[in-house]
């Protein structure tokens, strides 16, 4: 059978068996199927979907045309945190150095920005670290500091890498296979024991239902059972920019000024203690969500998880100056949206954010695209904050001149309420 062939069949809705998945994905690694033939197959699948054999095929051929870590002399629990992907989505950047300030190790590989969310990878490059290493290497720094952030590679995870990016350029990224094959790979090939999911749920995310997000759940529950990983997710709000800073580096800098103690969101903040309180009793650190929120409270003023973060960052080789990021953090540009009216502030859409951030190049519109790290948006106000006329509501960063159409984008972007909307909740559910 040829890739054609393949294309073909799943064009035509039929079935692909697991030894054609691994035909496939062999065939990318060895470059024999060339980019184009994984895009139309690709789409092929967005189109007529796989059924739940054919996801696992998938993950499966996935996982293991690539190496698998193994842990024979670290001792664990060792852990692993996976979002689906957001606007201001810095969770991992935060929770994975105080996750392993508890001496939990967190062996994580992430990826960079999807369609338009944002990656971790390329914020961990925004501060010159790097996240691919020679194996021996990621469980020297795992030993070490607890922590890997680590992106695929050649080696791990190789056909995710391309697949990814391809994905990523083709309109293919939101099919719930696709994204659970390419996620729990990712999972699978670094190998950790217990899989936290932070699966993303509205307007600025891949989710804009409940019902398509439990369905992804499920499926990756499901596929983690086939590989006797535990996978335990937690449905998140994302009808709202998570945080106040939006971008690669400025997220970098509320990460860093969180972990510092100066918490500049609540939504943010319940979030990540949420994760950190529920991860800390599944790891029998804590007996109870009060103990644990202390315990948090106490890594957070003593700056061991600050420490942790810095350890880290060092390790997988950046030398950016973490103490010095507030005044270190300057762009060519800036320009101020001010408010109009007075109001409560809502945004029309939290995925225009996305949109505008690939405009100013921090996010990409095809793979070879090189990223503006600097830019950036800081919401002086976000949803429900009061704002009077005139005052400062969005501050956009760039290297490059600020266009007049991002400006009039996210200024028509900005809605004025009378009175405060009901808050929604943060944490939607966990599954498991
Ligand atoms: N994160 C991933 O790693 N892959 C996807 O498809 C979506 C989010």
């Amino acid at each position: 059978m040829t890739v054609v062939d393949l294309i073909i069949k799943k064009r035509d809705k039929q079935i692909i068996s697991e030894k054609e998945f691994d035909l496939f994905i062999k065939g990318i690694l060895d470059k024999s199927i060339k980019d184009y033939q994984i895009s139309a197959f690709l789409m092929a699948i967005y189109l007529n979907g796989l059924n739940d054999d054919e996801t696992y095929y998938l993950t499966k051929a996935m996982t293991f045309n690539g190496e698998v870590l193994n842990y024979k002399d670290i001792d664990g629990p060792i852990i692993d945190k996976h979002s689906t992907g957001g606007i201001g989505d810095k969770v991992t950047l935060i929770l994975a150095p105080l996750l392993a300030s508890f001496n939990l190790k967190v062996a994580k590989m992430s990826g960079r920005g999807l369609g338009y969310t944002g990656g971790t990878v390329d914020k961990i490059e925004s501060f010159g670290a790097k996240t691919v290493f020679p194996i021996k290497e990621y469980l020297e720094i795992l030993k070490k500091n607890n922590i890997f952030i680590i992106a695929q590679s050649d080696k791990i995870a190789p056909s995710d890498k391309i697949i990814y990016a391809i994905r990523d350029t083709s309109g293919t990224v939101n099919n719930l296979s696709l994204m659970a094959s390419s996620i729990m790979s990712k999972k699978l090939a670094t190998n950790a024991e217990r899989i936290y999911l932070d699966v993303k749920v509205g307007d600025g995310s891949f989710f804009n239902s409940l019902v398509d997000a439990k369905k992804f759940s499920k499926m990756c529950i499901n596929i983690g059972k086939r590989f006797n990983k535990k996978v335990i997710v937690h449905l998140t709000n994302m009808n709202k920019p998570l945080g106040r800073c939006l971008g690669n580096l400025i997220e970098v800098k509320e990460t860093i000024n969180f972990l510092l103690g100066n918490f500049e969101s609540t939504h943010l903040k319940e979030i990540i203690y949420e994760f950190a309180s529920d991860i800390l009793i599944d790891n029998k650190i804590a007996n109870s969500k009060d103990q644990a929120y202390k315990m948090i409270d106490e890594k957070i003023s003593s700056k061991d998880a600050y420490k942790k973060f810095k350890e880290w960052a060092k390790s997988q080789k950046s030398t950016y100056d973490f103490d010095n990021i507030n005044d270190l953090y300057k762009t060519k540009y800036t320009d101020v949206i001010v408010a109009k009216e007075d109001g409560y502030i809502d945004f029309k859409s939290n995925k225009e954010f996305g949109l505008v951030l690939i405009d100013l190049k921090a996010g990409r519109k095809n793979k070879e695209e090189k990223l503006d790290f600097l830019s950036g948006i800081y919401l002086n106000k976000t949803f429900n904050e009061y704002v009077e006329k005139g005052k400062p509501i969005i501050t956009i960063y760039s290297s490059l001149p600020i266009t007049s159409d991002i400006i009039s984008r996210l200024n028509n972007n900005i809605i004025y309420n009378k009175k405060k909307l009901k808050e929604e909740k943060n944490i939607i559910g966990v599954i498991e």
